[in-house]
């Protein structure tokens, strides 16, 4: 699992593995970010981290940081790469080696609000239904073929935050689903989401 932030998604997930809801392991959390409290979480439960070196960019990692990051993923044995808040744009070391087999979490229901603070967007965009996205990732930003969404309506009184919040608890129960899905075979894998 692949984060950058607070790691919600990433709690959800463990929590779901743990009472055994979903059958899968979790074989590597890693993050961009040594501050990423994604890191603290999958310490806190004992499990394998990893933290790329420093970038000197924002949005996407210099080929030979990325190419390590797709090396260790691979060396943990990593069937499918979970994005959770990853804040950068995935480049070829990743996609090739994992082509088919990533996935992200969107806040917003796609191809509706891509890019960053979506709920925001959405709630700007005074829309009265919004909710999350997991799509396969390709090489364009929250632009991969959409697997399942979850609905949010937006309430009377809602804020962009108080949206926020019920987007995310959405993506909770959305993400586990999902990849419950993939691993007993009820959501088809990909072989080349980037041919689509
Ligand atoms: C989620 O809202 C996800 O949709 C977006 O980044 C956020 C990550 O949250 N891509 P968290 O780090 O899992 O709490």
């Amino acid at each position: 699992m692949l984060g950058s932030g607070k790691g919600s998604n990433f709690v959800a997930l463990a929590e779901a593995i743990r009472s055994e809801k979903i059958s899968a392991e979790i074989v590597l959390v890693a993050s961009d970010r040594a501050e990423a409290k994604i890191l603290a979480h999958a310490r806190e439960r004992e499990l394998p981290v990893y933290q790329c070196r420093r970038s000197a960019f924002q949005t996407k990692l210099e080929p030979e940081i990325e190419e390590e990051l797709a090396g260790a993923l691979a060396k943990a044995g990593v069937e499918l790469v979970v994005l959770a808040g990853y804040m950068r744009v995935l480049k070829k070391p990743l996609l090739d080696r994992f082509c088919g087999r990533i996935i992200n979490i969107h806040p917003s229901l796609l191809p509706s609000f891509p890019g960053l603070k979506a709920w925001e967007q959405a709630f700007k965009a005074r829309v009265t239904q919004t909710g999350c996205t997991v799509h396969w990732v390709n090489e364009t930003v929250d632009g991969g073929a959409v697997i399942r969404q979850a609905k949010v309506n937006v309430q009377p009184g809602d804020t962009a935050e108080s949206l926020h919040a019920r987007i995310q608890e959405a993506e909770h129960r959305l993400l586990p689903e999902v990849i419950r899905d993939l691993a007993t075979g009820k959501i088809e894998w990909r072989e080349d989401p980037r041919r689509r």
